[in-house]
């Protein structure tokens, strides 16, 4: 079915293709050169110091998670049976990760506007037993850093961010995935920048980059440096050090024609974060009051990933009809993210506990939906919006 108004849309154009045919000129198909220009690329348009781009932002986020088991640093490193904090909307593969590695989830509350942490319930949820704070930036709204900075630096909680949803955010002119030790991005197809499957993770820490650096490839030291943080100094010998294996490691790594297209996309990320920031203007200005629903309130400058819709209290329980009628002009939604993600099947097999109520998290997840939002100027679908 194609819609008038779909989720997503390419920002390819033939400097992508060209892209494609470079690498495949260059007979070099697997990670090599592209990918890494394209790390340091990145890292220098987010004002980090190391990039690692892997096959997706799931694996970015287990990648961010294995790192912190395998750290030699105290003040960062986990232990299984641990405490992590995570809100409760959020996508499958914020939290698996965390499980899988045996931390234990407290989920906590979000607020029904921002739509991220419910930051009253965060600071009420924190105890002496929380190690770390999964940090999600919903939809391209950044999260209120300078208050999780405030709840988790003095308790030395690790703070991590996914920021999968939420490329080219900022809060006080500063990147969202860059606040948390580690940031996670997705450049699937229906996110800012699209290499079809990929994923970054961004730090500022030299151990941990090495670490991930072994951790995405097999846990081997190939492609660490001579001197690095996890095995000091290598042999001069590549032989020898074509297959040690130093951690229990995966292979999470991208194919160079997705670093090749990731250097063509990023060059066009501001544009298409101001395409995005003007929709959203936008739609702040025509959608605010709307009777029906409550749109996102904005922290800092958000990237606009889509546009959510929450029936107001009065309009409870109606979202089929909204569905209804978005259909009708032509519009794809999703649901917001996975609702309250405590609700899913899959918790039976996550150890986990629930902080207070997650009612707000309820609330979204049967009162709210997301339509897409682009890089190209949308006039006649936010009328259409705010004439529903
Ligand atoms: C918050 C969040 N985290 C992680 C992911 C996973 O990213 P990917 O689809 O690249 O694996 C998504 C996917 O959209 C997401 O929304």
């Amino acid at each position: 079915m194609s819609f008038k108004y779909p989720l997503a849309t390419s920002s390819w154009d033939d400097a992508e293709y060209a892209a494609l045919d470079r690498v495949i000129e260059s007979d070099m198909f697997s990670m090599g050169p592209e990918v890494r220009a394209y790390e340091t690329e990145f890292a220098d348009l987010f004002g980090s110091k190391f990039a690692v781009m892997v096959n997706s932002g799931s694996s970015a986020n287990l990648l961010m998670t294995a790192a912190l088991f395998f750290t030699r640093n105290p003040a960062l490193k986990l232990n299984r049976g641990e405490e992590v904090i995570v809100p409760a909307v959020s996508w499958s593969t914020t939290y698996y990760p965390l499980s899988q590695y045996g931390l234990r989830l407290k989920f906590v509350d979000i607020d029904r506007e921002t739509l991220n942490y419910d930051l009253a319930a965060l600071e009420a949820a924190i105890t002496d037993r929380t190690r770390a704070l999964m940090v999600v930036n919903l939809l391209g709204n950044p999260n209120d850093f300078a208050r999780l900075k405030a709840l988790t630096e003095p308790r030395g909680i690790v703070m991590i961010e996914d920021n999968c949803e939420s490329m080219g955010a900022t809060f006080e002119n500063r990147q969202a995935g860059t606040f948390g030790v580690m940031g996670s991005y997705s450049s699937f197809f229906s996110h800012h920048i699209s290499t079809m499957e990929g994923g970054m993770v961004v730090t500022d820490d030299e151990e941990l980059y090495h670490v991930m650096l072994s951790l995405r490839a097999h846990g081997w030291t190939r492609n660490l440096p001579k001197f690095n943080h996890v095995t000091g100094e290598k042999s001069d010998d590549p032989f020898e050090e074509s297959f040690r294996f130093v951690l229990p490691g995966y292979n999470l790594r991208p194919l160079e024609m997705s670093g090749a297209l990731g250097r063509e996309q990023i060059r066009k990320l501001p544009a298409l974060i101001e395409g995005r920031r003007a929709n959203g203007a936008m739609v702040q200005d025509m959608l605010n009051d709307h009777p029906r629903f409550m749109i996102q309130r904005e922290i800092g400058e958000s990237s606009w990933f889509g546009f959510s819709l929450v029936l107001r209290e009065d309009h409870a329980g109606q979202r089929a009809q909204m569905v209804r009628d978005l259909g009708e002009k032509g519009f794809e939604c999703r649901p917001i993210v996975a609702g309250n993600f405590a609700k899913n099947e899959v918790m039976q097999h996550i150890d986990h506990e629930i902080h207070g109520t997650l009612s707000n998290a309820d609330y979204i997840d049967a009162n709210g939906l997301f339509v897409g939002n682009h890089h190209y100027p949308l006039p006649e679908a936010i009328r259409e919006l705010a004439s529903l």
